[in-house]
């Protein structure tokens, strides 16, 4: 029997793969592994958490002792990684969190894999990981995955070593690796720093929209269910040692797609048309901001046949619903320790 660990099932991306994997694969047993940092977050799992093939085990990443034991005892026959910091901004005010977790937590979780698996077959390490490690893009072209890796924040630094760290368990190890680079995921349950919750959360209360600069860098959405489907497609039959992109095909200015969220926000809301709009406000931009992000997907579409489902407009509009339902959600969230950091990082911009 399949004992799959994912690693920071708690998360926004991860709490979605663990649903879908213990809803569509009941004779697997579904072993998720988290901290519970400020981004982990048990009720994401409150409507399976009694189902039997899954379990929750509170662990850190770079703690190799525990990481070993949870192998060893949980008996883990594969393993789908996405345990990480994934914040970009936090990772310009602290590089050093990100290297711990995204660097030393990867390679902990390799050598545990490598040394419980040695000597068996049929063992997968899925590395998830993100399209920044190909750096930025100018108003042409698209990140392929022969594209050089060109990684530019900590954030993304991290997360290109992680993927070397993978690879080179894959080459000296024979590890049977797979990585996919995604773009910019949207859904229910991201984190409310992140820019599409954060800018509906303002919205709810009618304070100022932060856009950086002058909004007009480009990331490419994927609606986050989509991205679980890939996952799960990848997992099953990817190929062994390569490397898969994932993206949305909804390229957005940033400047459009707040826009966006504030004109569907109008309606929902019952406020006269454009007065979201007036809550947007220009602030300092991020420090080495990435222009342009855009994912060529063809080789997960030509070879596994995945393409997103959803458009952006359809996405946003699930997504908007969700959060307006889930009040207490983001109240929860958006109190206390958060707080404090929203106060900090947009107080002198
Ligand atoms: P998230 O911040 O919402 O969740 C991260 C999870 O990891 C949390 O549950 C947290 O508690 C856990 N975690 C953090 N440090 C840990 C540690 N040391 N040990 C164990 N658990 C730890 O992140 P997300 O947005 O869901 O991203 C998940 C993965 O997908 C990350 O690897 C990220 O790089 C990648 N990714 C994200 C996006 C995106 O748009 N969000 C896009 C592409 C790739
Ligand atoms: O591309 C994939 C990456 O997408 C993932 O690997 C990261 O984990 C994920 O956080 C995301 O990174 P971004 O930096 O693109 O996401 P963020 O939501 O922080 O910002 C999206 C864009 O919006 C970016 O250009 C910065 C801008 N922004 C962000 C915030 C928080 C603003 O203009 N104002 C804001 O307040």
């Amino acid at each position: 029997m399949k004992k799959i660990l994912i690693t920071g099932g708690a998360g926004f991306i991860g709490s979605h793969l663990v649903r879908l994997l213990v809803n569509k694969y009941p004779q697997y047993q579904i072993i998720n592994l988290d901290k519970l940092t400020y981004a982990g977050n048990l009720t994401n799992l409150s409507d399976i958490e009694d189902r039997p093939n899954y379990t929750f085990v509170k662990a850190d990443i770079a703690d190799l002792g525990a990481i070993r034991t949870i192998f060893r005892e949980q008996a883990v026959s594969d393993v789908i990684h996405l345990a990480a910091e994934s914040h970009v901004d936090r990772s310009i005010e602290d590089p050093t969190a990100f290297v711990v977790t995204n660097v030393l937590g990867t390679v902990n979780l390799l050598i545990s894999a490598r040394d419980q698996w040695e000597g068996s077959g049929g063992h997968r390490f899925y590395h998830v990981s993100t399209d920044e490690v190909y750096g930025s893009l100018g108003e042409q072209g698209y990140f392929t995955e022969t594209t050089a890796y060109d990684p530019r924040s900590p954030y993304s630094a991290s997360k290109a070593s992680s993927d070397h760290m993978a690879r080179a368990f894959h080459h000296t190890y024979g590890l049977d690796i797979l990585i996919s680079n995604c773009s910019n995921n949207y859904g229910p349950n991201q984190f409310p720093e992140k820019l599409i919750p954060l800018i509906i959360n303002n919205i709810i209360h009618e304070r100022p929209l932060p856009v950086y600069g002058q909004g007009l860098n480009v990331r490419d959405w994927l609606w986050v269910g989509d991205h679980a489907a890939a996952i799960d497609l990848i997992f099953h039959r990817g190929k062994s040692g390569e490397t898969y992109n994932i993206g949305g095909n909804a390229e957005r200015k940033n400047i459009e797609l707040v826009g966006l969220i504030c004109d569907q926000m109008d309606r929902k809301l019952n406020r006269p048309q454009g007065t979201n709009r007036g809550l947007i406000t220009y602030v300092t931009d991020r420090l080495g901001h990435d222009m342009r992000y855009a994912i060529d997907f063809s080789k997960l579409n030509k070879q596994l046949g995945w393409s997103p489902s959803l458009t952006l407009e359809e996405g946003m509009e699930t997504t908007i619903d969700w959060y307006l339902a889930n009040r207490d959600w983001l109240n929860k969230l958006t109190s206390g320790e958060y707080l404090q950091y929203y106060q900090k990082h947009y107080s002198n911009r």
